[in-house]
This record gives C-alpha cells, structure tokens and sequence, in this order.
C-alpha cells in the first residue's frame, strides 16, 4: 500500500470533503470511531479494506444522516426496521435490512444485505450532512485490535494509510452499536450494545439474541449470520482474564498484570497490578475498556484481569467484548 499523508482536522467540512473526493476518513461517533467512504465510490470503499487488512467477508454498516436516504439503500423496509428505527434512531444501533442491488457487493461482502445506521454524535452527524451521500464505514482500528474510542486511537492505526482523521471528543458509549436482524421471521440481535435486548423487547417482544448453532461433531458454527463474529475481535495482544470476586486472578511470577473492573482489588493485590482502573459504573467501564486495553499494550502487559458485571442491560454487550477478547487464542 502506497502511505498517505494524513490530515488531521477539527472541520466536519474539510472531512467531508476527503469522501467526496474518493478518499477515507475517520469521524468520531458516540459509539467508536469509523472509517468512512463513499457508499457509492467502488474505489473508495476497496481501500477501506485494504486500509484495515480486513477480510472482504466482512459486510460495511452504512451510516446516514437523514432518514430520506435509506431509500437509496433499499427498496424494503421489514415492519420491524420500521419500528427500531422509529424508536431508536439516531442512535447506537444498526438495522439490517434488503440491500438494493445497486450497491455495491463490497459493502455488503456479497450478501444481500445492508447495515444502516443514523449516529447521534453530533460531529457525526455534521460530518454526514456535509458529505450528503451515505457513508460505509466500519471501526476505524486496523482488524483485530480493539475499537478505537479516541482520535489517537485511530492515529495510532492508521495514521499515514487514509487521508483524514476528524478530531472530536472520546466516544461516549465506547462499543460497537448494537445490530439487529430484520429480515428473518423476527428480529435478531446479532451485536449486543447500548440498545439493549430489554429496549429492544419491551418495542419488538419477539426480538431474540443471535446464538451460534453448533453442527454435531464439531465446535464450529453451522451458519454464521454476522461474518465480523467468526473473527477475531476487540483483542488487545496481551492474554485477557476474566475474574469475580468468587474466581479472583491466580498470580505467575513474573508476568506482568493489569485489572479493570469495579470493585477495588484487595490492598496487597493492587500493588501486584502494573495497571489498575476501578469503574464507577457499568457504563463507565464499556465506555474505557478499549483504551485500558490498548494502554496495556503500550506498558507490555501481559495479563489483563477483567472483572465480570451481571449481563443484562449494556453489562450484556460488556461481557460479550470482554468473552470475545478473552478467548482470542
Ligand atoms: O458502532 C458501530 O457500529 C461502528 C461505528 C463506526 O458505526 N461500526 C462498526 O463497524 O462497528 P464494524 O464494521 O467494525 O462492525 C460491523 C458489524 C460486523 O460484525 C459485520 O459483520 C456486521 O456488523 N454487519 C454489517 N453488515 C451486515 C450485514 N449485511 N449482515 C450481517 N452483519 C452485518
Ligand atoms: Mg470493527
């Protein structure tokens, strides 16, 4: 990949300005920073993959700023798109819905299919305004480390490989939206967030959580609805524990150990951690667990112990990242 020299700008404009000119640029969202091109530039949207070393399996969410232009992403929106959107947009949350054959196979990685968004930040939105056309956009990370919740974050992927990085505030949820399946039979959600399965039903009661089948002899999926879920994810390069206070960390000599979660560590535990965040909330602790994951990486940590939270409500999609990370070998 040839490098770019990347703009580093503060203007939703001068942003806005690099997607209309068939180049990538990152904005910040409440959820996670993403990775914009121009839905309808083929060139635009190649280098979103070749930018992230992303599999080209991997479908894009397009994001939007007006609700008028979900008609130029598909020709049918199922009752209960309808409904979430109605409830739930702008907000951190994705609908997938029928895709318009007009649009390109690489977004949707083939399926027939298409994620749309509508963010609430808003940066994001101006940003979106200002381009006009929908935006396809993924996590700005490079593949497989965790979600960027900072402007630095993205800097420190992808700086010299896309055009422009928006500048704007961390990210106030600090995961990925939630997304949800409207082309079955009910709704089904493949990526928990922050629209909770409980919001979800207490709209759509016959909205259930996307499980992997298993086939009979083996422990791999049957089907994999999501294709991002069969790959590895949110993981920080060190080994990622997860601990209670019924299951606390066992110690090796010698290793290098960090600890998120909410409850203080014990005294003498807290001075064998190298890294040590107490959240005072469960939303405290979703919106820093990336940027703790990637400072750990910076200080070569090499265990990080996660404290689990009940998993309901945005605890749910908590668990499923930290799991996620935690299984990565
Ligand atoms: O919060 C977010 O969703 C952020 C911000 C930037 O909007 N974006 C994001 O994109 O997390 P990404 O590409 O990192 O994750 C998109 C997820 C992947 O797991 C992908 O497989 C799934 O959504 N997805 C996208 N389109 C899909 C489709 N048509 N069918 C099934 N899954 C889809
Ligand atoms: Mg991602």
């Amino acid at each position: 990949m040839k490098p770019v020299t990347t703009i580093f700008t503060r203007s939703a404009r001068t942003a806005a300005r690099c997607i209309l000119s068939d180049e990538l640029a990152a904005f910040p969202t409440e959820t996670v920073y993403g990775l914009g091109a121009n839905v309808f530039s083929e060139q635009a949207l190649k280098k979103i993959f070749e930018a992230k070393g992303r599999p080209a399996d991997n479908p894009l969410i397009v994001h939007i700023s007006r609700l008028d232009q979900i008609g130029l992403l598909t020709l049918r929106i199922p009752k209960s798109a309808r409904k979430i959107i109605d409830t739930f947009f702008p907000g951190p949350i994705t609908v997938i819905v029928p895709k318009r054959k007009e649009i390109s196979k690489l977004v949707s990685a083939g399926l027939d299919t298409i994620g749309i968004r509508m963010p609430k930040h808003e940066t994001a939105q101006e940003f979106l305004r200002e381009c006009g056309v929908p935006v396809a956009a993924p996590s700005a990370n490079l593949s497989g480390t965790p979600s960027p919740t900072s402007w630095m974050n993205v800097r420190d992927d992808l700086n010299g490989k896309i055009r422009c990085i928006l500048k704007g505030r961390t990210t106030d949820v600090g995961l990925e939206s939630t997304v949800v399946d409207c082309t079955g039979r009910r709704p089904l959600v493949l990526r928990t967030g922050a629209v909770t399965l409980e919001a979800l039903q207490s709209v759509l009661p016959e909205t259930r959580l996307y499980t992997k089948k298993k086939t009979r002899n083996s422990h791999e999926p049957a089907a994999v609805k999501s294709p991002g879920m069969k790959y590895r994810h949110y993981s920080p390069k060190a080994h990622v524990v997860i601990v209670s206070v019924k299951k606390p960390p066992r110690w090796v000599p010698g290793v290098a150990a960090a600890y998120i979660g909410l409850t203080p560590p014990k005294e003498h535990d807290a001075t064998r951690f190298a890294q040590v965040l107490v959240c005072h909330s469960v939303d405290e602790y979703a919106r820093r667990v990336f940027s703790f994951f990637r400072r750990c990486d910076k200080k070569h940590i090499q265990v990080i112990c996660c404290e689990q939270v009940a998993p309901d409500g945005l605890g749910r999609a908590l668990m499923d990242r930290i799991t996620r990370a935690a299984h990565h070998d």
